[in-house]
């Protein structure tokens, strides 16, 4: 019971504004897609920016939590795939925070992801934005090949320094110029993967347009039937979760989010068709409850 307490109290958004400027001796260019590049690098150096990526004992990722972190989207995946599997199709309605609640405390094992990978079109799989590594750990652990997408190579090498530390040889490093996230077609063979998987990462695309442009490629590189499990953060029409289209090193944290039914379409256009999703399953650290989103995708291409 603590444990789930905790997870539903985990921290995802820090409980500070993170600023660049100066300090950090980087200076934003004023063009959004390039200063996400020069923003995330700064983990090579700043705890806070380390604490941010999810790094293993940086901040609030104690190794508990660290490992907690990868636990709870892994059995949310299965959960999600069960849901899809019975009557209605989807658990937790929009809105509907506290159906959401209810199903995460009754959950708390790994067992349905398991069963989850064990019908996927194909044992290769991408972690788009894997930061330190909380999730590729078990995908590692249950694929025959993950990659790992980062446009931050200190993120990337520690991922990669993590998955060394855990025994894995099936870590795939994939660096990208954050400009160009189509880098990645030439790395990963089209219709290649069972299932991609990124989460809190979305929430700093750039833009809705460069989120548009992943979900294509996901798309493309996604084996007919194959999964996608994605994290967003919808608007609530606030200020604060509003989309941002510029000053990227202020507005990091809350860039980019969707209105209702923005994201499901987006990803249809790329092929995309939702499974199920459940919305409100995390809070901030003063008790509220954060807007993030969980969807699983199936790939309809055939
Ligand atoms: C908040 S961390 C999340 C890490 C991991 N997904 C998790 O949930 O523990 C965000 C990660 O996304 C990466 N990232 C940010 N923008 C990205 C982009 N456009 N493409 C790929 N990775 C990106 C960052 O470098 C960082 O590693």
């Amino acid at each position: 019971m603590l444990n789930t307490l905790k997870k539903l109290l985990r921290p995802l958004i820090p409980g500070r504004k993170i600023a660049g400027g100066p300090a950090s001796g980087v200076r934003p260019t004023g063009d959004v897609k390039r200063d996400a590049g020069l923003y995330w690098a700064r983990s090579s150096g700043e705890d806070v920016v380390r604490d941010l990526s999810h790094w293993r004992g940086q901040g609030r990722w104690a190794e508990r939590e660290w490992l907690e972190l990868g636990e709870f989207h892994m059995g949310l995946v299965g959960r999600l795939a069960d849901a899809s599997r019975s009557e209605t199709g989807t658990s937790g309605q929009p809105g509907d925070a506290d159906a959401g609640i209810d199903r995460v405390s009754q959950s708390g094992s790994t067992e349905g992801f398991e069963e989850f990978i064990a019908a996927l079109p194909s044992r290769n799989a991408l972690e788009w934005g894997p930061g330190g590594g909380a999730n590729s750990r078990l995908l590692c652990a249950s694929l025959d090949r993950v990659y790992g997408v980062d446009i931050s190579e200190a993120n990337i090498e520690e991922c990669v320094a993590q998955m060394e530390a855990f025994g894995f040889k099936n870590f795939v490093p994939v660096l990208i110029d954050s400009s160009q996230p189509e880098q990645v077609d030439g790395k990963v063979p089209e219709d290649s993967l069972g299932f991609i998987l990124s989460t809190a990462v979305f929430q700093h695309f750039p833009s809705r347009q460069y989120s548009l442009d992943v979900l294509k490629i996901m798309g493309r590189l996604l084996a007919p039937g194959g999964y996608a499990f994605i994290q967003v953060r919808y608007d609530d029409g606030s200020d604060q979760l509003k989309q941002k289209t510029e000053n990227y090193f202020d507005n990091v944290i809350f860039m980019t989010s969707f209105g209702a039914g923005e994201f499901a379409a987006q990803a249809a256009y790329a092929g995309l068709t939702v499974v199920a999703s459940e919305r409100d399953l995390d809070r901030e650290p003063n008790g509220k409850i954060a807007h993030y989103e969980y969807f699983l995708f199936r790939n309809q291409a055939s």
